[in-house]
């Protein structure tokens, strides 16, 4: 029994024993202490927000549609910006209707419902190693069994999927994953949506990073490649900000009923009014103008820690270049354990997330996950050194 219910009245569902709190937020409040370098959280850079355009928004939603923003309003989501979303998915070479748009309050919201919909207790799920903590998170209370596909630097390999066979779905981030910052190529989409559909794998496709790319676009969803249809789901997360709390997900017809009624069960419905707000930034062409100044700040942030990481890393660990997103990926030499050596990093004046609890199976303790968008460069140089001063003390330890 959990230890805050020991000696109440109070029972917890079997449910409630499986949520387990994120690793992630935890040494956040670790490291919100001053002169810490805090390269763990995958926060958007607070400076990208476009506030100004947002109180313009807000001033004008409330002048034009102030009733119908602050009333309820209707479960499926805000119809002009599901009619965006559309457009936008068009655009990438994903078919859709608005009638299988779902407005979400988040895309965590969406794996949450997602979860609700296709998940029984001892249920097979499909994930990648690493990937998304919160998805793993989200999935958990409904009792899944995980299954772990082996993947390579551009993620799932097409000839494991044999071992997702029968699960209820496959979990895929194939844009700039977090937490590994890797990106699939066009020929592995392809390949894996025709092995999924030869083994009749449905697929759960979440995109909240692919319009954060540095020098092209990535390739067209896997979805647009799945024969029998797929789940889709996206965020404003990282195009706008967190705060406003609106994501999607895109479900095939049959499904879509069954996803709504998850959703009114859940909430009602996402926040009208932010709907609105998010909607009239966009309707202003704000994105034509933001995207590309978000992604060049990000880029040159990517290079800042890029070029501290080759500077200050210790031989014998491994990184990959991040094409977009916002997170590097560090393979630290056999035998080094980076939760072990948080609490020396921290110390030291910098935080990382450590890698093993993006692991459904098999954890690799020597891996960790470094964010590039949050602080500013100066202070990504600074942070980087002192991880690598605990690494090469601790490489000297371990080796002597
Ligand atoms: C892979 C992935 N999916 C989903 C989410 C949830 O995003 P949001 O709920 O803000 O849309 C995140 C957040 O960081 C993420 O990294």
């Amino acid at each position: 029994m959990a230890e805050t219910t020991r000696n109440t009245p109070w029972r917890l569902a079997q449910r409630a024993e499986r949520l387990n709190p994120s690793v992630i937020r935890e040494i956040l409040k670790a490291t919100e202490q001053p002169g810490i370098v805090s390269l763990a959280g995958g926060l958007p850079s607070p400076d990208s927000f476009p506030v100004q355009a947002m109180r313009e928004a807000c001033a004008r939603v409330l002048a034009d549609a102030p009733h119908e923003a602050l009333q309820y309003a209707a479960s499926e989501g805000f119809g002009p910006l599901r009619e965006w979303v559309v457009a936008q998915l068009a655009a990438t070479g994903l078919a859709a209707t608005a009638s299988q748009v779902l407005i979400t309050s988040g895309s965590q919201q969406g794996l949450d419902l997602v979860g609700k919909m296709l998940i029984d207790a001892g249920s097979r799920v499909a994930v990648e190693a690493p990937t998304y903590l919160g998805a793993l998170q989200a999935f958990a209370p409904y009792e899944p069994d995980f299954v772990t596909v082996d993947c390579d630097d551009e993620g799932p390999l097409p000839q494991a999927l044999g071992a997702a066979a029968g699960a209820r779905f496959l979990y895929l981030l194939p844009n700039f994953q977090n937490p590994s910052g890797r990106c699939m190529g066009a020929q592995r989409r392809l390949a894996l949506a025709e092995q999924a559909s030869r083994l009749g794998l449905p697929l759960v496709e979440d995109n909240p990073y692919g319009e954060l790319w540095f020098d092209a676009p990535p390739p067209p969803p896997v979805a647009a490649a799945a024969a029998g249809g797929a789940i889709y789901l996206g965020s404003f997360s990282k195009v706008l900000a967190p705060g406003l709390r609106l994501g999607y997900v895109v479900a095939p017809p049959a499904l879509f009923p069954k996803l709504l009624q998850a959703k009114q069960a859940a909430d009602l419905h996402t926040p009208g009014f932010n709907q609105r707000v998010a909607y009239e930034v966009i309707r202003s062409g704000l994105l034509d103008t933001h995207l590309p100044q978000v992604r060049a700040r990000y880029k040159a942030q990517r290079d800042a820690m890029r070029a501290a990481l080759q500077l200050h890393l210790p031989p014998g660990c491994r990184t990959t270049v991040p094409a977009g997103g916002m997170f590097f990926w560090v393979e630290l030499p056999e035998g080094l354990d980076a939760s072990a050596l948080l609490p020396q990093a921290v110390a030291a004046g910098v935080a990382y997330v450590p890698g093993s609890p993006f692991f459904s199976g098999a954890a690799r303790a020597n891996t960790l996950r470094l964010s590039f968008v949050t602080v500013a460069p100066a202070l990504i140089e600074q942070g980087v050194a002192a991880l690598g001063q605990v690494l090469a003390g601790a490489l000297e330890k371990d080796f002597a």
